[in-house]
């Protein structure tokens, strides 16, 4: 999941020699789809050339308040506004002065005084000057108005000499700013990973054929949506389905049950929790000869072996996630729902009827929702809506069920 995907960065870029690791720092960030716009000090722009930031990052550098043209295309007080962040890497102790006083001389602390956004800054500088009681005290006044300080490190530096001052790793300049962002999210899943599966699977026959389903991924998407909405940190294991990847949500597709399973199993005990709203196949072939099966034959024999079933191995992890199924049935709903419910040991399931013209591969749907000991219909309604719905009873049976000492009963697997 990119946090940072959408959000609008502001670098800026003073005169310390470790300005040639900023280039980095923007590189990553797009990385991570984020815009950003770098604004250079005069001096900075005499240490790497703004061309280089203008090629990394996509647009024109701004150097001046006094740039006629920038000025008019999107003016520093616009500039300030279209901020989420504002980051100076490296900021110099000369910055670092001028921060702490509101002095606004030139166009970036200019920026920084008009701008709300948080500001982040990673200072590189020699160890005496960040040390000095000047600069700690204006790192002080800073910190005490939010402001975030990534770094320095400790270790040898430019002049020969070695001691605190060294620039923070773009790496962990970018961590700092996702962990912000993250941090800043609320909801009902604030502070949680969500594992969400969605679509069919696909079981090889030959090369050119597969058995499948008809689910269309939708529903398993909405859920992911919902979850991120609700301010989790969500990842979503897609099947074979066209369908765009959610906001926030960060996205693997695979194709076969076997698959989804390894994509699912490796996460699984880092997660809090799972929902599989995939359709995934319960049989696959036994093998798939790696040339087109030929039609030689009046009839032909497949012979299937069962898949893992992915919902039952997460139920069955110590200490795994809270984990929810869905049940999608032709017939007897409830019936065959709450005996899933109880045989997987999970903590709620969403029973939904799919055949023709239901369930799969429309934008509404129906269900009942089954936990131990309570259930709730849901009428019809949008998979968005519904998405909604089933992910804040998720949020509630998921803190019921975690403020219990004991484990809920599970019954004989069969
Ligand atoms: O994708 P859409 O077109 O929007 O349609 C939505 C949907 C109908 C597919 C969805 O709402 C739904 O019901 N998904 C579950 C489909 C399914 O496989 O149901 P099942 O009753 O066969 O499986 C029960 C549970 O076990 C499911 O959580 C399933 O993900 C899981 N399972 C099944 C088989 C298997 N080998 N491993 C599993 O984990």
């Amino acid at each position: 999941m990119n946090l940072l995907a959408g959000k609008r960065i502001l670098l800026g870029v003073t005169a310390g020699i470790a300005a040639y690791k900023a280039p980095d720092v923007v590189r990553r960030l797009r990385d991570q789809g984020a815009e950003v716009r770098v604004v250079m000090t005069h001096s900075a722009a005499k240490m790497v050339a703004p061309t280089v930031f203008q090629a990394v990052s996509g647009h024109p550098v701004r150097l001046s308040l006094w740039d006629e043209q920038a000025e008019a295309a999107m003016g520093h007080i616009e500039l300030a506004r279209w901020a989420d962040y504002v980051v100076i890497a490296p900021a110099t102790a000369h910055v670092l002065a001028e921060l702490a006083n509101g002095l606004a001389g030139d166009l970036l602390t200019t920026l920084c005084i008009v701008t709300r956004a948080p500001i982040v800054v990673a200072p590189a500088m020699n160890h005496s000057m960040w040390l000095s009681g000047a600069t700690q005290a204006n790192r002080a006044r800073l910190a005490g108005r939010g402001v975030l300080f990534v770094g320095p490190g400790t270790g040898s530096q430019a002049c020969g000499e070695s001691g605190p001052g060294r620039l923070a790793e773009p790496a962990e300049i970018v961590q700092v700013l996702t962990d912000h962002a993250n941090a800043g999210r609320s909801g009902l899943l604030a502070g949680l990973h969500v594992l969400v599966t969605a679509g069919p699977t696909r079981e090889p026959i030959d090369p050119v054929r597969f058995l499948s389903n008809r689910s269309s991924g939708k529903m398993g998407f909405a859920v992911a949506e919902a979850a991120a909405a609700a301010g989790a940190r969500v990842t979503l294991v897609a099947g074979a389905v066209s369908l765009p990847t959610p906001a926030a949500v960060e996205r693997i597709d695979v194709e076969s049950a076997a698959q989804m399973n390894d994509a699912v199993m490796s996460r699984a005990q880092r997660t809090d929790i799972y929902i599989g709203a995939a359709a995934v196949a319960d049989y696959r072939p036994v093998s798939a000869p790696s040339q087109k099966i030929k039609k030689n034959s009046d009839s032909l024999d497949l012979h299937l072996v069962k898949c893992p079933d992915i919902l039952a191995g997460v139920a069955a992890l110590d200490n795994g996630p809270f984990t929810v199924g869905f049940a999608a049935e032709t017939e007897r709903l409830e019936e065959y729902a709450l005996d899933k419910l109880r045989r997987k040991g999970l903590g709620m399931i969403v029973a939904n009827l799919v055949g023709d013209n239901i369930g799969f591969d429309r934008d509404d749907n129906s269900a009942m929702i089954f936990w131990p000991g309570g259930q709730e219909d849901i009428c019809c309604m949008s998979k968005a809506d519904m998405a909604a719905v089933i992910i804040a009873r998720v949020a509630d049976r998921y803190r019921t069920a975690r403020s219990k000492v004991t484990p809920l009963p599970r019954t004989r697997t069969s």
